[in-house]
């Protein structure tokens, strides 16, 4: 009997604490799982070039800006490339306003290649990795602003700055119908904004990784001409010789700035790199080439990036002197060629110590919500951060991926849930630091009142 009663009696405290633990459980879980439905949602819309259903996106980010009650409008700088731009006021819209950046296209996928199709956006269940084209470049970022808004929302906080956020059309080709015209935009210079996050990059890493800029490209064609001749006689100053001179020197300085990187003595984003990508030479025939022919011109093409701490004009005289000299009956020109400085001839750079107030804001936020961060980077390939950059605006990337392969723009790029939802955590720790600070010169200010 006893027994019995207190078997019952055990039955009935695990009753109550099952009962218990759902009460707790499971309203965050159904929680986590409408966040994680919303990223799905938002991964399966196909917004891969050549033809990015920008609509669908756009709609999309309209009905969860609704949802969460934020202004919104819809700006066209050109037809069908819609920019979204939300908008959550603060309670003092003079101070400058905080801008949250995402873009909503990505690159085309070989669906062939991956061991989940690229817009299913499935959760991988024995790992919780979420496989989609944009699941890290970087439509995790444009939802994670929205998920920690939606927290802060819930919490009842009150931002006092003016949180802007917008999804752009067309970074991963180049930018110039999206980022840029908004960047020179008249909408732009009203919003006043002061501080801009951007993408970054996952790290392998448990640490996060933040960007303070990124290299200029300069693509480079260079061309040799010279005198024919037949394929069987040496003879000096040929296009060939010519071209191979320079293709031998660019390769020795190549090297050097890799030698840098693989000693550790530089990362990635702090040297030049140069990476031939086209050779173009010699004569066509039916079969392939004509053989016994030495040609007249030959060309070679080159992207070269270039971090705003490297000296750009030396370079440039480089390839004039070295890599395509006139004495060498060589020409060059840049197919494309973004300087380092801005227009006053300071390198393009967002302050990254504790002379720049968002800086230490952010990583002090960062810390808060129990990230780790790396070395401030710069980063190796071009975003859109450039063009808030060139307006004098500090724009920071920043994309919350630790622990995680780095896979953009490569086949099965994907995103652990966990990760994703830790994200949302360290925006909210971010958004509730940046919204809520106040200069100090208001002192100056009222320094000056006293005088
Ligand atoms: C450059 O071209 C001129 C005219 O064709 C030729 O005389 C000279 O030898 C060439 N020099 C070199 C270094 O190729
Ligand atoms: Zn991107």
């Amino acid at each position: 009997m006893t027994t019995m009663s207190c078997r019952r009696h055990s039955c009935f405290i695990s009753v109550v604490l099952l009962l218990l633990v759902l009460v707790v459980v499971v309203p965050s879980s159904v929680a986590i799982d409408s966040i994680l439905s919303r990223f799905q949602q938002y991964l399966q819309i196909d917004t891969s070039h050549p033809s990015p259903n920008y609509h669908q996106a756009a709609d999309f980010i309209l009905s969860q800006a609704k949802s969460l009650s934020l202004e919104s409008q819809t700006l066209e700088f050109v037809k069908n490339k819609p920019l979204i731009l939300l908008k959550w006021t603060g309670k003092n819209p003079h101070l400058p306003s905080i801008l949250l950046n995402s873009h909503t296209d990505v690159v085309p996928v070989e669906p062939h290649k991956w061991s989940h199709p690229p817009f299913d956006a499935a959760i991988n269940h024995q790992n919780g990795n979420i496989y989609a084209r944009g699941s890290q470049d970087m439509k995790c970022v444009g939802l994670q602003y929205l998920e920690a808004i939606r927290k802060l929302k819930d919490s009842n906080f009150e931002p006092l700055r003016t949180i802007y956020i917008s999804f752009v059309p067309d970074e991963e080709i180049g930018g110039h119908d999206g980022a840029e015209k908004f960047a020179k935009s008249k909408i732009f210079d009203e919003m006043n904004v002061g501080i801009m996050l951007d993408e970054g990059l996952a790290s392998p890493e448990d640490n996060y990784r933040l960007f303070y800029a990124e290299r200029c490209p300069m693509w480079l064609v260079i061309k040799a001409t010279g005198a024919p001749g037949h394929g069987a006689k040496l003879y000096d100053n040929t296009a060939m010789e010519n071209l191979l001179k320079s293709i031998e020197s660019v390769r020795r300085f190549r090297a050097s700035q890799f030698d840098l990187v693989k000693a550790g003595l530089k990362a990635e984003g702090e040297v030049v790199s140069v990476n031939m990508v086209f050779l173009k030479a010699g004569t066509p025939s039916p079969t392939g080439f004509v053989m016994n022919l030495q040609p007249s011109e030959a060309q070679a093409g080159f992207d070269i990036r270039v971090p705003p701490i490297a000296d750009q004009a030396s370079l440039e005289r480089r390839i004039a002197e070295e890599w395509a000299p006139a004495s060498r009956n060589m020409t060059f020109e840049f197919k494309q060629k973004v300087s380092v400085y801005d227009e006053n001839g300071k390198p393009i750079m967002t302050g990254h110590d504790s002379s720049n107030p968002w800086w230490s804001l952010l990583e002090a936020a960062i810390l808060e919500a129990n990230g780790k961060i790396g070395k401030p980077e710069i980063f190796p390939a071009s975003t859109d951060a450039r063009y808030f950059r060139l307006r004098g605006i500090p724009a920071i990337g920043f994309s919350p991926m630790a622990n995680t392969p780095i896979l953009l723009h490569d086949h099965n790029e994907f995103l652990n849930k966990e990760e994703y939802l830790k994200g949302i955590d360290v925006y909210v720790s971010i958004l509730k630091a940046f919204a809520s600070f106040v200069e100090a010169e208001k002192d100056t200010a009222a320094f000056r009142d006293e005088l």
